[in-house]
């Protein structure tokens, strides 16, 4: 019998998962049915639970149900649990287990895509939502000489580094605190790239071979790409490796099988310009 998985979000008509899991199942030979279902802001829960009832096996999920998502688990992962947010879920009886490959997403994009090791480098994430949460830890987790965190809001940054105080220690602020400092990795995890608005960063941020992330997939040079390229980072790149390598952590969790992501993402790719 087929095995039956789906992405929940709202809206959830413009997502890439269907395509992504389908490519994934041909390229593995795995027998699988993958759909969008667009979830009533007040009915994730019934959601889930009716999906799993007709035999669901697993589902993925997107803005805005994360942090719900998490909270419906009996068995989030530890990665899950620090980022308050789940974007993966797994049936198994009546367990639900949550993950958030996110992270893991970001991390596997950079280093193996994009040929950026982590470890002893000098990264930055802008934001403190839950797109930074998601990310900090499978980040700690490759030694980057530095973690800093910079936000609109400089409480919600520092209270990000109080959360993740045992697992790394972050410089916060807001954008004015970076005056004067550079980064080899520059992370857009605000919502600025959906919104096309641009952020208050100086003169000076992008060390030499820098790389900028847009988390934002399809958008094409957004405002922070732009501001990137004009302060002269080496390297640019959009979300959409983050999205397939996301996407391959949880085809793996559930069918124990690893897709190749590279096609996909040409696939998907759509040009910076
Ligand atoms: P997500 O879950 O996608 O991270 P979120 O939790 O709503 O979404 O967080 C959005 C992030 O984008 C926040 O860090 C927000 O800054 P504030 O905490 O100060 O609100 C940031 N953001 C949104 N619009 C912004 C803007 N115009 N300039 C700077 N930061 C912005």
């Amino acid at each position: 019998m087929t095995d039956r998985y789906a992405v929940l979000g709202h809206p959830i008509g413009h997502s890439k998962s269907p395509l992504i899991h389908s490519l994934f199942a041909q390229a593995t030979g795995q027998d699988i049915g993958y759909t969008a279902i667009e979830t009533p802001l007040d009915g994730f829960a019934d959601t889930v639970l009716g999906f799993r009832a007709g035999g669901g096996r697993g589902l993925n999920v997107s803005l805005p149900f994360k942090l719900q998502a998490f909270e419906i688990a009996t068995e989030p992962s530890e990665r899950a649990h620090l980022a308050g947010a789940a974007n993966c879920l797994k049936f198994e009886g009546d367990r639900i287990q949550a993950d958030n490959f996110d992270g893991v997403g970001l991390v596997n994009d950079l280093q193996r895509n994009l040929g950026c090791p982590l470890a002893g480098k000098r990264v930055l994430l802008l934001g403190a939502g839950g797109a930074t949460r998601g990310a900090l830890l499978p980040i700690a987790g490759q030694s980057p000489a530095l973690i800093a965190v910079a936000n609109r809001t400089a409480d919600k940054a520092h209270a990000l580094g109080r959360d993740f105080a045992a697992h790394a220690q972050l410089q916060s602020g807001g954008y004015q605190d970076l005056a004067g400092k550079s980064f080899d990795v520059v992370i857009n995890a605000t919502s600025t790239g959906l919104t096309q608005e641009a952020l208050p960063l100086p003169a000076g941020l992008f060390a030499p071979g820098a790389i900028a992330y847009e988390m934002v997939y399809g958008k094409g040079l957004t405002p922070f790409l732009k501001q990137a390229q004009a302060a002269g980072a080496s390297r640019v790149a959009d979300g959409v490796g983050m999205l397939v390598e996301q996407a391959a952590e949880a085809f793996a969790w559930w069918r124990g099988v690893r897709p190749e992501t590279q096609p996909v993402i040409q696939r998907l790719t759509v040009p910076l310009t």
